[in-house]
């Protein structure tokens, strides 16, 4: 019996709440396939903090080291946004984690089922359809990691802060073979996105983009589009990009204004894929939701389990290589949220029927 061995990463607020939800529908989809769950829960976050003094703790890195995967919930929240940035949540815990396990391929998808166009902020008839696209996203470069990153106070007595943007044509074009496998899979449209107007690693994006595609990939239509733009044109009209590829911050600010065209936060899973193999030869990679902790929300058992049970799938898929089980679990979500459930609810990442019946309802339809 195949044995999946992954470590669970709750995290904070709603974090805990949707994974037990997300860990009940795998532990149906594994009595269906005939599975093997072997996972570990360890402390991240805030949870980290409180109960170990430290948002990754050694034992939660060790856990994850051991595993073939990361099942990763949400960190961070108003408990801890006291501490000095360095040490919250967000910054100590995800960050090193991505980097620790050079996590460098972030795929979000932008998916709005037709039956739910209603739930976007975007007028309905610009996305008849619905909305499916993909942000590739570099995840281990540019400004959140260069060097140097430092505040100090100068002579005169300002105070300077720097934050350095780097990027490799090494690194730039491993994220690309990822975004051309994605296309490849999908319409066969490839849409970089950067600043290549203003900025020194834009160019070179550009120019090994341009080049790597011409010479490894020459089938794909590949067109090249400004961040602005692109921030406007998601918002027009978002199905005229298949899968885009962009930089680490570029695709932080994207994949958000992705979510919300798309209806809701509740909905949105995401990969990140390592350089490394796993146990079984398949990436390496951490799942999460794209929706954050809502603390707002916590404890009331009204969070959308949608996202992080998406998750779960992604993980089937790329880190188990059970795309058909993956598959199968994003029809039986879709079904459920798509069957009654009202869709100004799950627009607010809130399913009218409660987290665990939400769930019941994906159970039911698997
Ligand atoms: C994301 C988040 C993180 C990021 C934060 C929490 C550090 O916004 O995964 O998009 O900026 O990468
Ligand atoms: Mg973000």
């Amino acid at each position: 019996m195949p044995t999946l061995k992954f470590a669970v990463l709750a995290g904070d607020y709603i974090g805990p709440e949707v994974m037990q939800e997300a860990l009940r529908v795998l532990a149906h989809v594994a009595r269906q396939e005939n599975l093997q769950l072997d996972y570990q829960s360890a402390d991240v976050g805030g949870a980290g903090i409180d109960n170990h003094g430290k948002a990754l703790p050694d034992s939660t890195l060790r856990v994850c080291e051991q595993a073939d995967a990361i099942l990763f919930g949400s960190v961070g929240g108003p408990k801890w946004e006291k501490l000095p940035p360095k040490e919250q949540p967000e910054r100590a815990a995800l960050l090193p984690l991505r980097k620790h396990f050079t996590l460098f391929a972030n795929i979000r998808p932008g998916l709005l089922y037709r039956e739910l166009t209603d739930a976007s902020p975007l007028k309905t008839d610009r996305i008849p359809d619905g909305i499916d696209i993909v942000c590739i996203r570099e995840l281990t470069g540019g400004v959140y990691f260069g060097q140097p990153k430092t505040t100090t106070t100068l002579p005169d007595g300002d105070v300077q802060a720097i934050d350095t943007m780097v990027y490799r044509r090494s690194e730039v074009e491993r994220i690309l073979k990822v975004a051309i496998e994605t296309a490849r899979g999908r319409k066969g449209k490839l849409c970089s996105v950067d600043k290549a107007n203003v900025l020194e690693t834009s160019v070179l994006w550009r120019k090994t983009v341009t080049e790597y595609v011409a010479r490894h990939a020459p089938e794909l239509t590949l067109s090249h589009m400004y961040v602005d733009n692109a921030a406007m044109q998601l918002a027009r009209d978002p199905n005229q990009f298949d899968v885009f590829v962009t930089e680490n911050m570029f695709g932080d600010i994207l994949s958000d204004e992705m979510a919300v065209i798309c209806g809701s936060l509740g909905m949105l899973s995401s990969a990140s894929l390592g350089a490394g193999k796993n146990s079984l030869g398949l990436p390496f990679g951490l799942y999460e939701p794209a929706g954050g902790t809502a603390p707002d929300i916590a404890g009331k058992g009204i969070a959308n389990p949608c996202a992080q049970i998406l998750s779960a799938a992604l993980m089937l898929r790329f880190s188990f290589g059970l795309d058909g089980v993956a598959k199968r679990m994003e029809a039986a979500v879709k079904k459920a949220v798509t069957g009654g459930i009202r869709t100004g609810d799950i627009a607010f990442g809130r399913p009218s029927v409660g987290t665990k019946a939400m769930a019941d309802a994906v159970i039911a339809a698997l």
